[in-house]
């Protein structure tokens, strides 16, 4: 998409091509209407010092989806007027916009036949300001700079939609190793021999029962000044298709399973970004990709599995494996001597019903760090909500048989059972002096009121890019 800036209206030359846009709090609703041969979105707004940064947003996008709705391509605005509101914090709104318009614009296509008359998508959005000079380029370069990161989430809600078959661990290597083409980022993969040879054995149980090799990807971007300054490890869960495996999901829980990878996504996205922006910093990103599935060959409930730190694991529930190939790869990121770790991953239910849609499960026991990811949360609009990861909460997954277990094996399993699988990877992760977990579930797909449209929503990748160009 396309955004210009113009010092009046007067002066778009074919002013017929393009649709007017005024925000109006006195209409009962949004509409499309034409008066004296303009064309016009008539957007529905709330009392004015009712917009926060948090309504901004949802307004934004509000409008992209409003005028795709009517096939309307080429949009114009009133800046100056679109931030007029006395309780909007002001700070970036040029990237918030960006970001915004550009999330609002995606839809998800790939299985659907292009109509005659082409998709609904805003082509060009031209900004009627009076600012200049010093002010105007700034908010022009924030503009571009939104649009980047956005282009990037989007990529990442492409793939996360992608059927389980259609993005199987070997495809999404593939798919990485075209992306990153003239980036500055390294690839590595570590296919299941090499797994085998190191003993990486959480990520190979939970992808034994696929016919699908699972894969053990390692992406390298060095940009820091020094290239031994230490990293920020980000790891992604990367379960290209759950299924449960031989606790098989019932009927319609396996539907959105596509998505399980949403943390690689999202990871992924993040790397891309940090690489476009030129951050000056070192990150490491780390994918374990399988698929979860049943079959004769399975992990079985009762297994118990050696795991890449030696730790043996007894599998209580053979679908909470996302806690099991984020451990190997958590206590992988130790070869990278980390400064911090944070891994992404769609892992669990609880955490939607805790969080409902709005809002990513945040567990650290590093307070500055969280409160660091909280404050970025609330200005990108990428939000979290911290939960507990207390000492107390440690013996409830005691192994009976093994060392510790993938399930609560003293409360019903489903209590809590975000905690418990942060517990869990805080076993493989208690050496780092900061490491932090971001459980996506609740954010794996759009909130019906946030004007995006159906399916992957890419959580996290605002918020981690702003926390690294820091
Ligand atoms: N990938 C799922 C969690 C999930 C469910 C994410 C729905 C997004 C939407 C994960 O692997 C899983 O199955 N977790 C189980 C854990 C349980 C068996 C302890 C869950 O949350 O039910
Ligand atoms: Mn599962
Ligand atoms: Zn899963």
């Amino acid at each position: 998409m396309k955004i210009r800036f113009v010092k009046s209206i007067d002066d778009l030359k074919k002013k017929k091509d393009f649709t007017e846009v005024i925000l109006k709090e006195k209409i009962k609703q949004s509409r499309f209407v034409v008066k004296s041969g303009r064309e016009i979105l008539e957007v529905k707004t709330e009392e004015r010092k009712k917009i926060n940064r948090r309504k901004w947003i949802i307004l934004v996008r509000g409008i992209i989806r409003l005028a795709k709705s009517y096939g309307v391509e080429k949009i114009v605005l009133n800046w100056d007027e679109l931030i007029d509101f006395p309780n909007l914090e002001k700070n970036n709104l040029g990237q918030l916009f960006a970001e915004a318009t550009e999330m609002a614009n995606y839809d998800f296509r790939k299985y659907k036949k292009k109509p005659k008359e082409g998709w609904r998508d805003v082509k060009e959005i031209v900004l009627v300001s009076q600012q200049s000079g010093r002010e105007l380029s700034d908010l022009k370069k924030a503009i571009q700079k939104g649009q980047m990161v956005a282009k990037r989430i989007n990529y990442a809600r492409e793939l996360a939609n992608i059927s389980g078959g259609d993005l199987t661990p070997k495809k999404l290597v593939s798919e990485i190793r075209k992306i990153i083409k003239g980036t500055k980022i390294k690839m590595k993969v570590l296919g299941e021999k090499e797994m085998k040879k190191i003993k990486m054995n959480g990520v190979l149980a939970v992808g034994q029962g696929s016919k699908e090799q699972s894969q053990f990807i390692i992406l390298e971007y060095k940009n820091a000044k020094q290239t031994t300054d230490k990293p920020t490890v980000l790891v992604g869960k990367g379960v290209t298709f759950d299924s449960g495996g031989i606790d098989t999901k019932p009927h319609p829980h396996g539907l959105e399973m596509m998505m399980d990878m949403s943390g690689a996504a999202s990871v992924l996205s993040t790397l891309l970004a940090v690489n476009d922006l030129e951050v000056k910093k070192n990150v490491v990103v780390l994918i374990p990709a399988v698929e979860n599935m049943p079959s004769g060959s399975s992990m079985r409930p009762g297994d118990v599995i050696k795991m890449y730190n030696g730790l043996n694991v007894e599998i209580g529930h053979t679908d909470a494996e996302g806690r099991l190939i984020l451990a190997d790869a958590l206590a992988y990121a130790k070869k990278f001597k980390p400064e911090r770790v944070i891994d992404v991953a769609t892992l669990t239910g609880a955490a939607s019903v805790a969080l409902g849609t709005k809002a990513t499960a945040m567990l650290t026991r590093d307070d500055e760090l969280a409160q660091e990811a909280e404050k970025v949360a609330e200005s990108t609009g990428d939000y979290i909500w911290r939960l507990p990861l207390w000492e107390e909460y440690e013996g409830d997954i005691a192994g009976e048989r093994g060392d510790i277990a993938n399930i609560n094996t003293k409360a019903k399993p489903g209590d809590g059972s975000t905690i418990t699988a942060g517990i869990f990877l805080w076993n493989f992760s208690k050496e780092y002096d900061s490491w932090m977990h971001l459980d996506i579930a609740p954010r794996m797909t759009a909130d019906p009121n946030e004007q995006l449209s159906k399916g992957a929503a890419a959580p996290a990748v605002r918020l981690l890019v702003k926390m690294l160009e820091k």
